[in-house]
């Protein structure tokens, strides 16, 4: 067998579910073929692979799958750098949002801004977070909320989606919260959403999945059934972001859709992560959110017992978490929340990938897209552990055998 590229010698982190922990080979091997893993497996064993155009002798230094971001906003206009401020002056986050800040404020900035900003505003964004090794990214759409403002959102993000040098893109239709304008007839609003806006993105192949944010100061419980309802009618994966302020029941209810993950999770009782694990809903971390609102660390521990998987995302967007760096979340996740090494790593691979609904994605093994990360350090402890210099331990990334940081 003859492969494109051949990365030997390395401390391989495989993700394999079929290996104990992170699936970790002390001296691997990876060969590439075709955009895609042909081989992944101890490096004196790899008989079969017979040439090679490219061979990286990796010096026993750590190897991974191309990281999996599951939950951002990426594409959005303007900052919220003076509400940052506010807040660090001890202003609540459900107060700037009443105030007329917030998401409006992000809504008035993206509505104003042409397609080739949002364009350009999204490939640097994405480009940051592929130095920073990853190389499958969820982008949700959500900062405009009108019908034809939503679809302009998702089209933008299609367009990057071609591109070969950034990131696999998985797109996502954000149901945010009810914009302004339409607050007085939130009925008509969320009626809309489910009868025009859904089946019009769909019908166009612009998303993959519906997202709502399903919270206090966004939509209820029912509002949440009625969209994610629709959103399984026209054929379409589900998930929420739930329980950041309020448990209002969001994970029972994603148990009972069969949904892809549940977001945030800061709150969030028994029943609901029983619904999950019985479902298989992924848990999706977000802790730089969590750190920069002073939440409540989410119950680790209760989704670990009842072997909930726990995926860890940026959640990059510019009113919580402006950061496109996974790296830095790992040391939150290991840090604050008490994730082992192996839940983080997994979390930001295999499990990112399981929340996006990409089985070939986010492991090392034959069959799995080519997407894999050459590291500066030893061991896959070095990355949270040396947390300021987290993010420049990327040495090189590969996107189905392309290497993106010769790009
Ligand atoms: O995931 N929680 C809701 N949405 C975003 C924040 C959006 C914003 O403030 O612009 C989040 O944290
Ligand atoms: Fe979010």
């Amino acid at each position: 067998m003859d492969c494109e590229l051949l990365i030997r010698n390395a401390r391989l982190m495989t993700c394999d579910p079929e290996r104990p922990g992170a699936g970790v080979i002390e001296r691997g091997a990876v060969a590439i073929s075709g955009g895609a893993i042909v081989w992944a497996g101890v490096d004196g064993d790899i008989g079969g692979v017979k040439e090679a155009s490219r061979v990286i002798d990796a010096g026993g230094r750590l190897v991974t799958p191309g990281l999996v971001d599951c939950h951002t906003h990426a594409i959005f206009a303007g900052d919220r750098a003076g509400e940052f401020g506010l807040r660090a002056s001890g202003a609540g986050y459900l107060e700037i949002a009443a105030a007329g800040g917030g998401i409006a404020a992000s809504l008035k900035a993206t509505r104003l801004a042409s397609d080739e900003t949002l364009i350009d505003l999204l490939r640097e964004r994405l480009r940051l977070a592929a130095a920073g090794g990853t190389t499958t990214i969820e982008v949700k759409s959500g900062y405009d909320l009108t019908v034809e403002g939503e679809l302009r959102m998702l089209k933008c993000v299609a367009k990057v989606a071609t591109e070969r040098d950034m990131p696999r893109i998985s797109p996502t239709l954000l149901v945010h919260v009810v914009p302004p304008e339409r607050k007085a007839d939130r009925d008509a609003y969320v009626k809309e959403i489910c009868e025009s806006l859904i089946p019009k993105a769909a019908a166009q192949a612009l998303c993959t999945a519906v997202d709502i944010y399903c919270d206090e100061g966004a939509f209820t419980l029912d509002e949440a059934r009625a969209v994610l309802g629709a959103a399984k009618r026209a054929e379409l994966a589900v998930k929420a972001h739930i329980g950041q302020f309020a448990d209002l029941g969001g994970a029972e209810l994603l148990g009972a859709l069969g949904a892809l993950s549940g977001d945030h999770l800061e709150r969030v009782g028994d029943a609901g992560i029983a619904a999950m694990a019985s479902a298989g809903v992924v848990a999706v971390m977000l802790p730089g959110a969590c750190v920069q609102l002073r939440l409540p660390v989410p119950p680790v521990e209760k989704f670990r017992a009842q072997g909930v998987a726990m995926a860890i995302a940026t959640d990059l967007n510019p009113g919580t978490s402006y950061c496109e760096q996974l790296p830095l979340q790992l040391w939150l996740a290991t840090t604050h929340y008490g994730m082992t090494i192996d839940e983080a790593w997994l979390g930001v691979t295999r499990h990112g990938a399981k929340a996006l609904g990409m089985a070939h994605v986010g492991l090392l093994r034959a069959g799995a897209v080519g997407d894999v990360v050459l590291w500066k350090c030893g061991h896959e402890a070095d990355v949270p552990y040396r947390y300021g210099a987290a993010n420049t331990l990327v040495d090189r990334v590969f996107r189905a055998g392309l290497d993106m940081t010769a790009m």
